[in-house]
């Protein structure tokens, strides 16, 4: 933890295991689990006690490095092989995330530069740490971006949770709300519950007011009455997967509050490092959707709220066409108004 802004990082990697904190307890418990092997990170990955895009992405890099120390043969093919085998396992554990699937390739790539698997082990761990080195990085320059498009007094509307749990570092929409409050703005934070896991009302909250940010919690379908109302600056978000044309998969609900905010005439920024964008795909149609549990849905915090067999869709992501985005904020600059082109001017 960062004393100074109270920063909780999610994730720290002890050299021979990864020790974590299960986000799903939060905000009551402060529980830390120290995972050893790469089923319990591909476990944390699945039940969500590891999450948000970057975050799976580091996490999923450490977890390459637990499992090659799994692998018993000393031949450098049944090594590399074995490899590629705890890729595999590890892409399967989340869909929608491009960091997961973007740190799984960098790790791969890593056995091709080496001859002997105790060479390969080492320069795992070397890349893994790099990984999660350069996302703290990136969460730091868009967070400083990403304040100067904040005004003073300004009061954001943000959805699900894209701050330090989410991202290591400082977060992507919350670090910017942390960098504009560090520049003296005096700025405020309307934070969307976001249903069904309520990842906005347990943890956006939960770091905003131990940064010292103001917030007020409202459920996810008081977002349009406060927007026509005329009291929100802007709404900001963050992302799992962005597209070469700047579609944008975010939590389910994003889609919505695009709409809302593009017919009240608010700004609608989408805060991300360069590694969630994919380029392989051409528009967010072609972004796999993870669909979750029913009982997601049906219960709440393990308690039934609609009756027994009620059939449920939980689909845990929609996609936000670029011509809603205002700017995407970026590690390498700002892109007002994103397409194919701008995005590719920018060379990310
Ligand atoms: O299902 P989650 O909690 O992993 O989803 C995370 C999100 O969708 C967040 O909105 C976030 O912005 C993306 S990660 C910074």
């Amino acid at each position: 933890m960062d004393e100074g802004t109270k920063i909780m990082q999610p994730l720290w990697w002890l050299g021979h295991s990864l020790k974590v904190i299960d986000q799903t307890r939060l905000p009551g418990e402060e529980t830390y689990l120290e995972l050893h092997d790469l089923a319990s990170v591909i476990a944390a990955i699945k039940q969500l006690r590891i999450r948000g895009a970057p975050t799976i992405g580091v996490a999923a890099a450490y977890g390459i490095v637990l499992g090659a120390r799994e692998i018993s043969s000393h031949s450098r093919e049944e090594f590399q092989k074995g490899l590629d085998q705890i890729g595999q396992a590890m892409t399967g554990a989340r869909p929608t995330a491009k960091n997961l699937f973007g740190a799984v390739d960098r790790m791969l790539q890593v056995k091709c530069n080496a001859s002997e698997p105790a060479q390969i082990y080492k320069l795992l761990e070397e890349e893994a740490t790099k990984i999660h080195a350069e996302e703290i990085t990136a969460t730091e320059r868009l967070s400083r971006y990403g304040a100067d498009l904040i005004g003073e007094g300004a009061t954001i509307l943000t959805h699900c949770n894209a701050g330090p749990l989410a991202t290591t570092g400082y977060g992507t929409a919350l670090g910017i709300i942390f960098a504009a409050q560090k520049q003296g703005k005096k700025v405020k934070v309307l934070a969307c519950e976001t249903r069904p896991l309520l990842q906005g009302a347990r943890l956006t909250t939960w770091e905003l007011r131990r940064g010292g940010v103001p917030v007020t919690l409202i459920t996810d379908s008081m977002a349009g009455y406060f927007l026509h109302a005329g009291i929100v600056s802007c709404v900001l978000v963050g992302a799992d997967r962005i597209t070469a044309n700047g579609d944008t998969a975010n939590k389910i609900g994003t889609y919505s509050l695009a709409v809302l905010a593009r017919e009240n005439g608010v700004p609608f920024y989408v805060a991300a490092p360069t590694t969630t964008i994919d380029h392989s795909l051409s528009d967010g149609g072609a972004i796999n959707i993870e669909q979750r549990a029913p009982e997601e849905v049906t219960h709440c915090q393990g308690i039934a709220i609609a009756p027994p067999g009620t059939p449920a869709l939980n689909p845990a992501f929609d996609v936000t066409p670029h011509r809603y985005v205002s700017a995407l904020i970026t590690e390498k600059g700002v892109i007002r108004e994103p397409d194919t082109d701008r995005l590719r001017a920018l060379n990310i």
